[in-house]
């Protein structure tokens, strides 16, 4: 029998602004997941949280893409919602676009990383939870996690990783995509996911084809040619036996890389690694945050997590965020610290370039 992991994701409604989902929210999706428990649609889940962002992490054995599981986190969605709204909490519903599920989460506004594979003797899942960023933020990772001998010793020393491993890499403007193999086809790949808003690795493979992660994608998809706004992402990583190291999997996250997100959805940033604790976006609603959730999957029950980023050996890291977040801070409302116009979430130049229009004269 195979065992799915599914991770589904919204923000549903925050406590000052933007920052953290209210706890209130999480336990009434705690009582809808028990409920699912309890007639046998989930085999077993666990509530995260990063920022204003709810992560839905649930085993079971109904594939992916299953009605039933879809439904359930759509349901705690919209039923935490409604007290979202009684709370009047910041963005109550935000990424809710339809009151009424219709077969499938996809293209109804929250997140959602997905796959199934037959259980190993031992088998390690790491399940990563984002705010105030985009899916391509996790492009540099998993490139590095995949593919970078220097990040992964296992692709030099382990005979089970020596293959390599097979991107699939979305063109959310053109909506198609493209399967990349690496080492081989290394330099295309990374011409491709170097441009982190258009081109979002959706999933990795090993060369036989089982699956290696998964990173949620959803409102890119909405996108058919428009920008829609960011979504703050999810991934799953398998690690360990034929796949990359727990160790490996965690070290890319070392280096505070610069991601787009961060204040309305319209900045640069650098991504920081963090504790459940410590997931909270506060300074100029950010920087930008990274959780990682490590798993040991048994049975299609979740046993654990560790808090991977609870580790004083991060520490440096988030130092170094710190210090990147305020230099890049004090470039204000300029590039590249601001996005370019066509990446920004919010944006006031349609109307000034209106206003302005009539007194825009010819040059020489
Ligand atoms: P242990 O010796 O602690 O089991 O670690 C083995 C290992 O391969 C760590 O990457
Ligand atoms: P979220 O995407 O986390 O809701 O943040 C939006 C925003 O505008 C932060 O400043
Ligand atoms: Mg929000
Ligand atoms: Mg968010
Ligand atoms: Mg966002």
């Amino acid at each position: 029998m195979k065992t799915t992991v599914s991770v589904i994701k919204a923000d549903i409604g925050s406590v000052s602004g933007h920052c953290v989902a209210h706890p209130e929210l999480i336990d009434i999706c705690e009582e809808v997941l028990n409920d699912a428990l309890e007639s046998n649609i989930l085999s077993d889940y666990y509530i995260g949280r990063c920022g204003d962002d709810i992560d839905l992490i649930m085993t079971h054995t109904n594939g992916v893409e299953n009605e039933e599981v879809h439904e359930t986190a759509y349901n705690a969605f919209l039923k935490a919602t409604e007290r979202a709204r009684e709370l009047k909490l910041y963005g109550a519903g935000q990424d809710l676009l339809s009151d009424t599920f219709s077969g499938n989460i996809k293209g109804m506004g929250p997140g959602c990383a997905e796959m199934e594979f037959k259980e190993r003797p031992s088998d390690p899942v790491i399940v990563y939870c984002c705010d105030k960023t985009e899916p391509g933020a996790f492009n540099l990772p998993l490139f590095k996690i995949f593919a970078d001998p220097f990040n992964t010793a296992g692709l030099v020393i382990d005979p089970s990783l020596h293959d390599g491993f097979t991107f699939e890499v979305f063109d959310v403007i053109e909506h198609r995509k493209v399967l990349l193999k690496c080492p081989e086809e290394m330099y295309d790949l990374l011409a491709l996911i170097g441009s982190t808003g258009r081109y979002v690795i959706k999933r990795v493979f090993k060369k036989n084809g089982e699956i290696a992660a998964a990173v949620s994608t959803e409102k890119l998809n909405l996108m058919a040619g428009e920008y829609v706004g960011k979504d703050d992402p999810v991934a799953i990583v398998r690690a360990q036996s034929g796949f990359p190291a727990n160790g490996e999997c965690v070290e890319p996250f070392a280096f505070p890389h610069m991601v787009s997100g961060w204040m309305r959805g319209s900045h640069n940033g650098p991504m920081m690694p963090v504790s459940e604790l410590e997931a909270n976006p506060i300074r100029f609603d950010g920087p930008p945050r990274v959780v990682g959730l490590g798993f040991q999957v048994a049975d299609a029950k979740l046993i654990g997590p560790v808090d991977l980023f609870d580790d004083p050996a991060f520490d440096p890291t988030r130092k170094e965020a710190a210090e990147i977040a305020t230099y890049i801070r004090r470039h204000g409302p300029f590039e590249p610290h601001r996005l370019p116009a066509e990446e920004m979430e919010y944006t006031s130049l349609p109307g000034v370039m209106e206003k302005l229009e009539k007194r825009f004269e010819d040059m020489e």
